[in-house]
Formats: structure tokens, C-alpha cells, sequence
């Protein structure tokens, strides 16, 4: 299999997408920020199903770390991941500078959907996300583009923002990749110790423990709640949020809702230093875990 050609320039990246259309191929794009692992290969693999010519670009993006983030230490490795990507035409790997060229000013930013769960925990944090996706899909013009539903948030955000700014693309969400035992795969694994790991499976147990009592009929919003928390808080160094909320609208439901026929369970928390997210839309997924 040839591997992807790199490139490191917007405008050369352009040049290769408008070639691939004029010949009449569909672009198909993955955004990720390297550290490639097993769930970013399924996203490339979908692009590829759905496009002929597929563009992956490796950014780690400092506008969507916080200060006290962990930007400096996020793994690096350009050459590691291309040998990863199959089926991948065009590797986008530009520099810093090459985004946020000296002097730019704008930052794309949607409302409402960024209001809770990680919005209020990461300040900026969608902001940076939108900002730079925003751009990306100025310089690929894919008409499709894939990303992970472990970003659930993420997903609902990037979609509204291509749809309110008049993106020609489709956003097409994947399913959480996970480890044999439940672990949703994320490149921030790496920094867990061997029994952080270990802790780490209590966000699968406990959302597996709240999608299979939603199956067997279970639709007091607290109590799918609290079966989530029940496995979280014994393994968590800290707790961002245990939260049911309607998936469209990335909105909490109280305590005493009912749950609808679909819903969002989601959770992030602290395992050591190791920020951890993970979620399962009740009545739509499998329930996550061993
Ligand atoms: O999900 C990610 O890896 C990033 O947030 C993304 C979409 C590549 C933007 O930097």
C-alpha cells in the first residue's frame, strides 16, 4: 500500500484536493491530532468508503488547550502515524504558524450546544475546536468529513457550526471505538499508569450499567444517573460530570425527568492526571463495557 503524500502547506493541500476533484474524485476528510490509534483508523476507513480521494490532517491545535492543559506533553509522532494510515491520500500536517498565521483575528464560536458538559470544564475549548475545523474545511472543501463519537459534544458542535456557516460538507459521526474490555480508545490512554488503566474501566462499567437498565425499561433520568456515578466515583480522581441530556440539544435533564426513547449519558472525569471522556446514547448504542 503507498503511503500518503505529506504535506505541510494550506495552499499545496488546496491545489491537491482541487486536482483530485477535477479529476473527478470526492474528497473525503479526518481531522484528528495524531497519536493515531485504532479508533482514528475506523474514521479514516469510513472516509474512505464514503469518498474516493481521502485527506487526513495531524494538528495538535493550541487553541483548543487551556493553560493549565496538557498541549506541551501531548504525544507527537508524524512519522509514526503516516506509517499507520491506510488508504489515506494526503497527510495535512502544517506548522502552527501555518493556521494562525501572525496577525489573524478571527475565532469561530457556537453557542448554546457548548453551554454544558465540557463547555463550562474547558473554557475556549470549543472555540479553538470550531476555529480550527472551520479552517480545515475552508482548505480541504471535502464533502464529507468523519469524526468520533467519543467527542459526542464535539460532534453536535462541528456540525451545527457547518451547517449555520454554510459548509457544503456532511458530518458524519462514528461509533466509539473501544478496547476488548470497554475502554473507549482516546490518545490521552497513554498517559495512564498500568492501574490507572485498570480505573479508568469504571466509565465503561458505569455507562454499561445505566444502558442496560435503560434497556430493561428504566427511565428515571437520576436514577440512569446515578448507576453511571456508582462505578465513576470510587475510580475517579475527580469528577467533571455525570450527566443525562438530550443529545440534540446537549442540554441536562433534571434528576426527576424521564428519559426519552434516546438520550445522552456522558461523563468526564479525572483518572490521576489523565482527563477522561466517554458517553453511550441510550436507546441508539450498545451498552459499552466487557
Ligand atoms: O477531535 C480532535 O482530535 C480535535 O478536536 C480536532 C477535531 C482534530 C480539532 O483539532
Amino acid at each position: 500500500m503507498p503511503s500518503a503524500m505529506v504535506l505541510k502547506g494550506p495552499s499545496e493541500v488546496r491545489e491537491a484536493c482541487d486536482a483530485a476533484r477535477a479529476r473527478g474524485l470526492t474528497v473525503g476528510f479526518v481531522p484528528t491530532m495524531g497519536a493515531l490509534h485504532e479508533g482514528h483508523l475506523a474514521l479514516t476507513r469510513e472516509a474512505k468508503r464514503r469518498a474516493s480521494f481521502v485527506v487526513c490532517s495531524i494538528f495538535v491545535n493550541p487553541t483548543q488547550f487551556g493553560p493549565n492543559e496538557d498541549l506541551a506533553r501531548y504525544p507527537r509522532d508524524l512519522a509514526g502515524d503516516v506509517a499507520k494510515l491506510e488508504g489515506v491520500d494526503v497527510v495535512f500536517a502544517p506548522e502552527p504558524e501555518a493556521m494562525y498565521v501572525p496577525g489573524e483575528r478571527t475565532r469561530v464560536r457556537v453557542d448554546d450546544l457548548t453551554a454544558h458538559l465540557c463547555g463550562p470544564h474547558r473554557p475556549g475549548h470549543f472555540e479553538g475546536v470550531t476555529t480550527v475545523v472551520a479552517k480545515l474545511f475552508a482548505i480541504v472543501g471535502s464533502s464529507v468529513a468523519v469524526f468520533g463519537k467519543k467527542d459526542f459534544q464535539q460532534l453536535a458542535v462541528v456540525r451545527r457550526m457547518a451547517r449555520d456557516l454554510f459548509f457544503p460538507v456532511e458530518v458524519v459521526g462514528h461509533p466509539i471505538v473501544r478496547e476488548p474490555d470497554g475502554l473507549a480508545m482516546s490518545s490521552r490512554n497513554a498517559y495512564l499508569s498500568p492501574g490507572e488503566r485498570e480505573r479508568a474501566l469504571g466509565l465503561s462499567r458505569g455507562l454499561g450499567a445505566a444502558a442496560r437498565a435503560f434497556a430493561g425499561g428504566e427511565r428515571r433520568a437520576g436514577a440512569l444517573r446515578r448507576l453511571a456515578l456508582a462505578a465513576v466515583e470510587p475510580i475517579a480522581t475527580s469528577i467533571d460530570y455525570v450527566t443525562v441530556a438530550d443529545p440534540d440539544a446537549i442540554a441536562p435533564l433534571p434528576d426527576d425527568a424521564t428519559a426519552p426513547e434516546r438520550v445522552l449519558l456522558a461523563v468526564a472525569c479525572r483518572v490521576g492526571g489523565t482527563r477522561l471522556i466517554d458517553n453511550v446514547v441510550l436507546g441508539e448504542d450498545p451498552p459499552p463495557g466487557a
